[in-house]
Formats: C-alpha cells, sequence, structure tokens
C-alpha cells in the first residue's frame, strides 16, 4: 500500500505530532506527505514545519460549498500522491468527493468508545452519562459520522471527580498510542472491510 500520509488538522495536532515521534522512532512505517489544516491558527501547522514537513492551510470559508471544499482537499493531496489520509482533530465533515476519492484510505480518532458518544465533545457526553469507562477508537471514514469500521480501540477507566478535561487527558494518552499503532496496522495491509466491520483477510497458506 502507498505509504504516504496526508494529515488533516484544526487545531492542537498532538495527534499530528504522536505520529511524527512514531516515524521518527521507526515504529510507524510511512513518510507524511503533506498537513493541511482549515485554519490558519492551527499550532499543528507549526508543529508540521518544525518537523521539516510540507503544512498548507486551506481555509474552508474560501469555499461556496462542503463538496466544493472536498475537492479542493483531494486536489492537494493527490498532488501529493497521498494513499492514506489521517484526519487528526480535523473539525469539519468529510464529505462524498474526499470519501470516493479515498475509499476505506481515510482514518480518523475519537475520543470515545464508538458506538458510544460520536460527534462533539465526546469526553463532556461520557461524564454526563456517567459511565465507568471510555477511552478512544481509530476507524475509517464513511459517511456516517464517526461510524465507521473500527481499527483500534482502548479503553481508559473513568475516575470519580473526573472532569471532561481530566478525561480528556487521560484518554489523549492512548490516542497517541492508537494512532500510529492503526495507521501501521492499516498499511500493512491483510485485512478487509465486511459490513460494519475490519476482518483479517484470509491469506494463502
Ligand atoms: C483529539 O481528542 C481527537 O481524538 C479529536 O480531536 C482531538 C484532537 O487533538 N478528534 P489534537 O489536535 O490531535 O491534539
Amino acid at each position: 500500500m502507498n505509504r504516504r500520509l496526508g494529515v488533516l488538522i484544526s487545531g492542537r495536532g498532538s495527534n499530528l505530532q504522536a505520529l511524527i515521534d512514531a516515524i521518527a522512532a521507526g515504529r510507524l512505517d510511512a513518510t507524511i506527505a503533506v498537513v493541511i489544516s482549515n485554519r490558519e491558527d492551527a499550532a499543528g501547522l507549526e508543529r508540521a514545519r518544525a518537523a521539516g514537513l510540507e503544512a498548507i492551510c486551506i481555509p474552508h470559508r474560501a469555499f461556496a460549498t462542503r463538496d466544493d471544499y472536498d475537492r479542493a482537499l483531494v486536489r492537494e493531496l493527490q498532488a501529493r500522491d497521498v494513499g492514506l489520509v489521517c484526519l487528526a482533530g480535523f473539525m469539519r465533515l468529510v464529505g462524498t468527493p474526499l470519501i470516493e476519492a479515498f475509499p476505506n484510505r481515510i482514518l480518523n480518532i475519537h475520543p470515545s468508545l464508538l458506538p458510544a458518544f460520536p460527534g462533539l465533545d465526546a469526553q463532556r457526553q461520557a461524564i454526563e452519562h456517567g459511565v465507568k469507562v471510555s477511552g478512544v477508537t481509530v476507524h475509517l471514514v464513511t459517511a456516517e459520522l464517526d461510524g465507521g469500521p473500527i481499527v483500534v480501540q482502548r479503553a481508559v477507566p473513568v475516575m470519580a471527580g473526573d472532569t471532561a478535561e481530566s478525561l480528556a487527558a487521560r484518554i489523549l494518552e492512548e490516542e497517541h498510542r492508537a494512532y500510529p499503532e492503526a495507521v501501521q496496522l492499516i498499511l500493512g495491509g491483510g485485512w478487509r472491510v465486511e459490513g460494519r466491520c475490519l476482518r483479517a483477510s484470509e491469506r494463502p497458506d
């Protein structure tokens, strides 16, 4: 599989940093071909540049429709021969043009054990629901918000007295382990999508 990653961000970029660090440490066999933010002020752009990566901003406000924006993303990603797109805190719904250009080739990281608590503020949703366990999910992106096949999940306990912030910090530590692992797994091949599940392919003996 083409191991050139396109990482899409909107903010802090700590998961981007985890991918950069995993590549540098030899735990992830991949190259980051480009980092794209929809926001100029995303701190992750600086992280990318500090690591010597190409980092560009494509502001969504410059486009009339979501599809126009997605088509612009596709152009930039394809121009750099990206094989796998990693959403890393990218705060935009991904639409049909991007999904069709990269079928089962887009990953997202979400701070809950999906299918619990999709959408925004997952850690706050978990606290308000009173769950005792939450965690992180890395999944393939489909048209269903936070609903694609699950690649990696890691659980963390929810402690008495936790706030959304303290839970988010605990989950984030697991995110930084889970994302490089999931990318490595997807790039390794030997899997297929069956219904809503990711399954190991049967290999010939
Ligand atoms: C993470 O919690 C991720 O799970 C969610 O957005 C946050 C991004 O954080 N999708 P960062 O920008 O990677 O630090």
